[in-house]
């Protein structure tokens, strides 16, 4: 078989990663990829500048019996209907089904009436309506939070406890690039509690969960700074109820699936399901059509299934052997990001760091810790070069999460060595 992964980060590397490990033995492709996956998957040579149309083209004339998709972009953009088109399997939402999460408003309208508990909620279209009901609701309940409907790359949501936190993110939503993503704002109730993720599999074979991951969204250690795209995760959730899972599977995703199919949208792909677990119990707070980046990491090594056989059957392939691969004990996983030092804002005055692209050689399996590249450059022959932005995620599977944390941050420590051009969180999976 052949297999192509779209995306070009340390999500992406962990699938393939996952992917190559699979009984399916497939030929692994990338595009766009990164060099710190030159020696797990080959890079798709697609024309300059090429549209999804011609990556489709592409694909089909390499015979790559299947593709998967990391990032939301393309999904978004419509690339599996594309493929489709082509007779291409692509395991990823179509574009009707993506809207879940590139429109805020709908997937508060879907979850509104399959039932699916989630904060309060109302979709205003402009600057006054929105000013007007957000000023409204802080001063009933203290709290609200404001979000651009459409896709803002993580930065279009404001949770605001002041009249200053809401006059910031009237500013932000409409005076800045942010404009055609607020188009539509969805104002809600401010929930309290704790924050995990669920993630699955959807597809022909029904639904197969992956699990739960708690991500560490801010900057710096004990939740200080900026929102970042996520520094570090960890799984499985031990503060959860024990029937997490259960819980999600029926208040959840069963009723979000039956609401979409009387919407004639059937959904494929990876489901990833943003929480928090109130006194109430659990409310959704996003959906994401996708994995998580670093949650993608932590599951990767995490997960004791066989991500190729399971893919391949919810894609219609008739694939022998076995889903679950791995029946050890207990298990836990920590993922740490590991950002260039300007990271989320300052990023221009950042300076490349020089690296051994054998960091990036996760071959001898099973191996931990493992390092998933996203943005390095080649800089000749067996070295690489950091980039900006996220730079790598370091992950490590043991049966404490002391004694996990123990190995990816020795690893940490050793790639980076005191260098100033990196930063990382220490307290990832601490406490549990
Ligand atoms: P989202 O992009 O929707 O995941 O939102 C980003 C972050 O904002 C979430 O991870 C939460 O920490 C926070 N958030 C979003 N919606 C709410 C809400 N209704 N109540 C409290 N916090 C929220
Ligand atoms: N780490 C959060 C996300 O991928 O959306």
């Amino acid at each position: 078989m052949k297999v192509l992964v779209v995306g070009g980060g340390a999500r992406e590397h962990a699938m393939l990663w996952k992917l190559r490990q699979s009984q399916i033995g497939a030929r692994l492709f990338v595009w766009p990829g990164n060099p710190a996956m030159a020696d797990i998957a080959e890079r798709l040579v697609v024309p300059e500048g090429a549209g999804w149309q011609s990556i489709a083209e592409v694909i089909k004339q390499q015979g790559i019996d299947f593709v998967v998709v990391g990032p939301e972009q393309p999904l978004a953009e419509g690339f599996v209907d594309i493929c489709e088109s082509q007779k291409v399997a692509a395991f990823g939402p179509r574009k009707n089904a993506a809207m879940l999460e590139a429109s805020k408003s709908f997937a508060k309208d879907v979850m509104k009436k399959a039932g699916v508990p989630t904060a309060d909620f109302q979709v205003v279209a402009g600057r006054d309506e929105c000013s007007e009901h957000a000023f409204a609701m802080l001063r009933a309940t203290g709290g609200v939070v404001l979000k651009a409907s459409g896709l803002a790359a993580g930065k279009g949501v404001f949770v605001c406890r002041t009249e200053q936190h809401i006059e910031e993110a009237l500013y932000r939503l409409y005076d800045t690039d942010m404009k055609s993503a607020a188009h539509e704002v969805v104002i809600e109730e401010l929930l309290e509690g704790r924050e995990s993720s669920f993630f699955c599999l959807i597809g022909k074979s029904g639904i197969t969960p992956l699990g739960f991951a708690v991500d560490y969204k801010r900057l710096e250690d004990g939740d200080q700074g900026p929102n970042t795209g996520g520094m570090g995760c960890y799984a499985p959730v031990p503060w959860l109820p024990e029937d997490a899972e259960q819980q999600i599977l029926q208040q959840v995703v069963h009723p979000l699936l039956k609401e979409l199919e009387q919407r004639s949208v059937h959904y494929t792909g990876f489901l990833y399901v943003g929480l928090m677990w109130t006194g109430k119990g659990p409310k959704v707070i996003e959906f994401n059509v996708r994995l998580g980046d670093p949650e993608a990491q932590v599951l990767a090594v995490y997960d004791n299934k066989d991500w190729g056989v399971m893919i391949a059957r919810h894609l219609g392939f008739d694939v022998p052997g076995e889903v679950v691969v791995d029946a050890s004990g207990s298990r836990t996983a920590v993922a740490v990001v590991v950002a260039s030092r300007g990271y989320p804002f300052d990023t221009a005055s950042d300076r490349p760091a020089a690296l051994d692209a054998a960091v990036f050689d996760n071959s001898a399996l099973p191996h931990h810790p493992v390092v998933f590249g996203a943005s390095v450059h080649k800089e000749g022959e067996g070295m690489l070069k950091t980039g900006r932005g996220r730079l790598f995620t370091v992950a490590a599977r043991e049966h404490s999460f002391a004694e996990t944390r123990e190995k990816v941050y020795a690893r940490v420590r050793e790639i980076t060595r005191g260098n100033g051009s990196f930063r990382y969180r220490s307290d990832v999976g601490a406490g549990l």
